[in-house]
């Protein structure tokens, strides 16, 4: 090898690594991360702020909605959002790999069935391993007076025993339905909290973001 083409390969290697070295620092220094990302996660949060030992998990659609027909955002996806603001939890959505319909009616009669038969919709994705969580919270609309079946297909593939659990749903005159005795029947070893129930039709409210923070301070969640 020449002397010119000796230091050509040098000053290539001296460049290359000073340019590994840039882009590892800027890595370090980002502070805003993308949550969980195995799944279907929606959260973004920021480290500062965030809080990954509580996930809450939730169902909701902007579709078939009752009395509504289409929402820009699901009744429940927003009452768990008002949940992560109050807390920086991490977030998970159940997402049904099955489209359902998209007009009330039809939704009924399909949930109805799915009920009726005690189906376990198939879920997009993987399940988050919950193993990092000490909190979870789990949230729904209420179908007939119960679960939607897709989260019994959720609630079939985790354990939710030694956690807190606190539920919540979205209704039209249900309240919480069926969805506490569920939980402590079917994981006994749960910290079961008090659950929390909104009118669909009330959650795009100030009212409805009063009755989440005041719920959270009730249960011990954020500080009185
Ligand atoms: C299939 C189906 C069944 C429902 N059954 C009930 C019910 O038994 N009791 C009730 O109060 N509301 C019932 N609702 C109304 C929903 O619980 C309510 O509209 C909820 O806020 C929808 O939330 P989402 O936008 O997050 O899906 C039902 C809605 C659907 C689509």
């Amino acid at each position: 090898m020449t002397l010119k083409k000796f230091i050509f390969a040098i000053l290539v290697v001296i460049i290359g690594a000073g340019l590994f070295w840039l882009n590892f620092s800027n890595d370090k220094t980002d502070t805003s991360t993308t949550t969980v990302s195995t799944s279907n996660v929606v959260s973004t949060t920021d480290t500062t702020k965030g809080n990954h030992r509580s996930l809450i998990v939730f169902f909701s659609r902007t579709k078939g909605v009752y009395g509504v027909g289409e929402l820009p955002i699901g009744h429940t996806h927003r009452i768990a959002n008002y949940i992560q603001s109050a807390t920086g939890a991490d977030m998970y959505e159940i997402v049904p790999v099955k489209e359902y319909p998209s007009e009330y009616r039809e939704t009924t009669q399909v949930a109805k069935a799915e009920q009726a038969n005690n189906e376990r919709p198939a879920i997009q994705g993987q399940i988050p391993d919950l193993s990092q969580y000490d909190t979870i919270y789990i949230g729904l609309p209420i179908w007939w007076g119960e679960y939607p079946m897709v989260v019994h297909t959720f609630l079939d593939q985790v354990n939710l025993n030694g956690k807190t659990v606190i539920p919540f749903t979205t209704h039209e005159g249900s309240g919480l339905g069926s969805v506490e005795a569920v939980l402590a029947k079917q994981f006994p070893e749960a910290h079961l909290l008090e659950g929390l129930a909104i009118r669909g039709s009330e959650s795009d409210s100030d009212a409805a973001k009063t009755a989440v923070q005041t719920w959270l301070q009730r249960i011990g969640v954020l500080g009185q």
